[in-house]
């Protein structure tokens, strides 16, 4: 695992949009594995800019996202799909049927989450998957005690959860889904590389377990420390709570893979 500090919240979503901007120009048909929540809107403003201004093409690239809720129509305005194409696939030249979301309102959600899976491997696994972290720790949707080696299924939201993504549904917790469709700590553990990305000072705490605490299921993102290839992109506020940050700082003053982005 790698750390990453940068100044602000704008430097390290920049950050993260650039690498995967690299990414594509080396394999214009990445399998892309993408994230909601607000700390990823900046990543996808970049990265349309990116496309506007460089050229960047999405023609060929294959995205998979970790989640979505279970009884939103996609058309709601809360759905995880609306998001994806408010934020990124109408801003780029993505194909929208190379964009795949679990299906949320499939009458059999057993069989939806394997025929997530089957559709990750039928494109090759996933090269890239961008992670957000919630409050309490999980990544996607796998809330504390989620198995390391859990897969794509339903999941039930954590309290917390719900009063965090409340202000998606107009700040009315009623209206949140209580349960969604998560690829699994496993599933992403199988990606070939992982980029976290955390902002703000309310998310330090729970970077600081993920990062140099103990592997454990109750922080899912602390699975992340298995994994072989995961880059943690961090502004200054939420690397507040890092014991190891003069390291991370050299480590990435002297790395010759991030000469281009110092
Ligand atoms: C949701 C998503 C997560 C995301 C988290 C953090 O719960 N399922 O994938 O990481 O929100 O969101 P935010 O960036 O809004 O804090």
């Amino acid at each position: 695992m790698e750390v990453i500090i940068r100044d602000d919240a704008g430097q390290a979503a920049q950050l993260v949009a650039r690498l995967i901007a690299r990414e594509i120009r080396v394999k214009p048909d990445l399998v892309l594995g993408l994230a909601t929540g607000r700390t990823m809107e900046q990543v996808y403003s970049r990265l349309a800019t990116l496309h506007r201004e460089t050229g960047l093409s999405f023609a060929r690239v294959r995205t998979f996202n970790l989640d979505e809720y279970i009884g939103l129509p996609v058309d709601h305005p809360s759905s995880y799909r609306r998001y994806m194409n408010e934020h990124l696939f109408s801003k780029v030249d993505i194909r929208l049927e190379n964009t795949h979301l679990p299906n949320g309102m499939a009458a059999d959600l057993n069989a939806e989450c394997a025929a997530y899976e089957r559709r990750m491997r039928e494109w090759g696994g996933i090269d890239l998957q961008l992670l957000g972290i919630g409050s309490d720790g999980h990544i996607g949707f796998n809330e504390p005690l989620s198995a390391l080696q859990s897969r794509t299924r339903e999941k039930a939201l954590t309290p917390s959860t719900l009063r965090q993504n409340a202000a998606m549904f107009g700040g009315d917790l009623a209206k949140v889904p209580r349960r969604a469709i998560t690829m699994g700590v496993g599933t992403i553990l199988e990606s070939r590389r992982c980029v976290m990305l955390v902002t703000g000072e309310s998310k330090s705490g729970i970077v600081a377990q993920a990062v140099e605490g103990p592997i454990t299921a109750m922080v899912s993102a602390s699975a992340l420390q298995l994994h072989p290839h995961c880059t943690v992109i961090v502004d200054e506020a939420a690397a507040d709570g890092l014991k190891g940050k003069d390291y991370y700082r050299w480590i990435f003053a002297n790395e010759p893979e991030w000469a281009e982005f110092r």
